[in-house]
Order: C-alpha cells, then sequence, then structure tokens
C-alpha cells in the first residue's frame, strides 16, 4: 500500500451537515467549546462556499438547507449533521438521534385568531395550515379530529387572516409574530431544539470518531 493510501484510510474525511441560519451560529459555538474549530465555515459562508474544508480536524463542512439536513445524512452524503426536532419529526428518516444539543429552542404549536376560536365540537370543515404536515396529521389523528391539511412554506400566520385556514401549526420561539397577528395559543404539540443526526452505515463505519464527536458536545452541553 502507498504512503498516499495509508493516510486516506487512516484519517478518512468525516464529512458534517450543518443548517445554514440561525442554528448554525449556535453550533460553530458548540463546536469551539468541545475542540472542534469549524471557524472556517463561519468565514466561508461569506464568500459562498458551501463545502468547506476543515483539513486541521480530517472534517468537511456541508452548508445546506436546515429541512435537507436528514437527506445528506440519511443517503450518506454526510457522516452526521444537525437538525431541529422539526424537521427530523417531520421527516421521520432513518436515522440515529444520539445527542440533544439544546440550542435554536422553539416551540409547536397549533394556533387560531383570538376573535374566531374554533369550535371542535361544531362539526365543520376545519382548514389548518402548516410547513408541518406530516406532524400535524399525526397531532390531529391522535385527538380524532378530522381536519383538512394545506402546506406553506413560510409566512404561516397570514392564512387564518386571510380565509385560507382556521388554524396554524407553527414554530414559536419570542411569540411576538402570532401577537403582531391576534393570534393565540391552542396547545403545543412539541418542545424543539437541534440534535445531531447520524446515518446507520457512518455509525458502523466511523462509529468511533463519531463517538468522540459526540462525547466531547455531551460535555460542552452538560456543562451549560
Ligand atoms: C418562524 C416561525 C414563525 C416565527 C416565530 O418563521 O415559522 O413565523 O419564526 O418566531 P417568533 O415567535 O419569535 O415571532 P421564520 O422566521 O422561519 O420565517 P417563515 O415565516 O418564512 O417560516
Amino acid at each position: 500500500m502507498n504512503k498516499k493510501t495509508t493516510k486516506a484510510a487512516e484519517s478518512p474525511i468525516l464529512t458534517i451537515a450543518l443548517p445554514r441560519g440561525r442554528i448554525l451560529d449556535e453550533a460553530l459555538v458548540l463546536f469551539a467549546r468541545a475542540g472542534v474549530d469549524l471557524g472556517a465555515a463561519d468565514k466561508s459562508r461569506a464568500g459562498r462556499r458551501l463545502i468547506i474544508p476543515i483539513p486541521e480536524h480530517q472534517m468537511r463542512v456541508l452548508i445546506v438547507r436546515d429541512t435537507d439536513v436528514p437527506a445528506y445524512v440519511e443517503h450518506g452524503a454526510a457522516h452526521l449533521g444537525i437538525a431541529g426536532r422539526d424537521v427530523l419529526e417531520e421527516q421521520d428518516r432513518d436515522l440515529y438521534e444520539p445527542l440533544d444539543l439544546g440550542i435554536g429552542r422553539c416551540r409547536m404549536v397549533v394556533a387560531e385568531p383570538e376573535d374566531q376560536p374554533v369550535d371542535e365540537n361544531a362539526h365543520v370543515h376545519l382548514r389548518y395550515a402548516t410547513k408541518f404536515p406530516e406532524i400535524t396529521r399525526r397531532h390531529l389523528q391522535a385527538r380524532g379530529t378530522v381536519a383538512e391539511i394545506i402546506k406553506l412554506y413560510g409566512s404561516i400566520e397570514i392564512a387564518p387572516l386571510v380565509g385560507l385556514a382556521d388554524r396554524i401549526v407553527d414554530l414559536v420561539s419570542s411569540g411576538e409574530t402570532l401577537r403582531q397577528h391576534n393570534l393565540i395559543e391552542v396547545e403545543t404539540i412539541l418542545e424543539v431544539s437541534a440534535r445531531v443526526c447520524v446515518g446507520r452505515a457512518a455509525a458502523k463505519l466511523h462509529g468511533d470518531r463519531i463517538d468522540e464527536i459526540l462525547a466531547r458536545l455531551r460535555r460542552v452541553c452538560s456543562a451549560g
């Protein structure tokens, strides 16, 4: 075996899929505290680079949409990734979720207009607008509620104000967007935070390296 092959076999490049947006900044801080400086990913963002080599840790970072992280990881294009529990539960893919990082905290709630509360016993045709049709479907099914689900891609709070839906299922962080649109929470479906997800093949092939990263992150998370 020549020298080059030996080196590659000893230190395979570990690929991490990180979601662009709010979670990315917090994730980079956690990794840095865990002794894995992915700062180059931060700098490269400004230059619009989406694949960022981190040679000092034999890693590379993929910057992808939050909803795309599970696909990269499930199909082995990334060995691990970080995704919100909302995204993971909605897609329900074949992944390990070994660690909740406690970042990107928010809640998924059912909300409705304050001045037009839904009467669930009125047997009218109810419509729920959401970016999360699967979670909404499971929630309604568990409650025995029959309703139409309208899938949207953003600005969900508008839907009940213009007659598109009776209720919404959406993420709430500060609650300001609901307040601005005179919507009130009916119930919480899910407490959301970001989790590390790992592909099944990656766990088998790179288990030791992934476990080491998880152990470091776990120490940082439990230190608060
Ligand atoms: C998210 C979410 C709410 C808002 C909640 O939207 O869907 O609309 O943030 O935050 P708040 O409780 O602090 O007001 P996002 O900003 O992702 O935009 P979107 O409407 O395109 O989904």
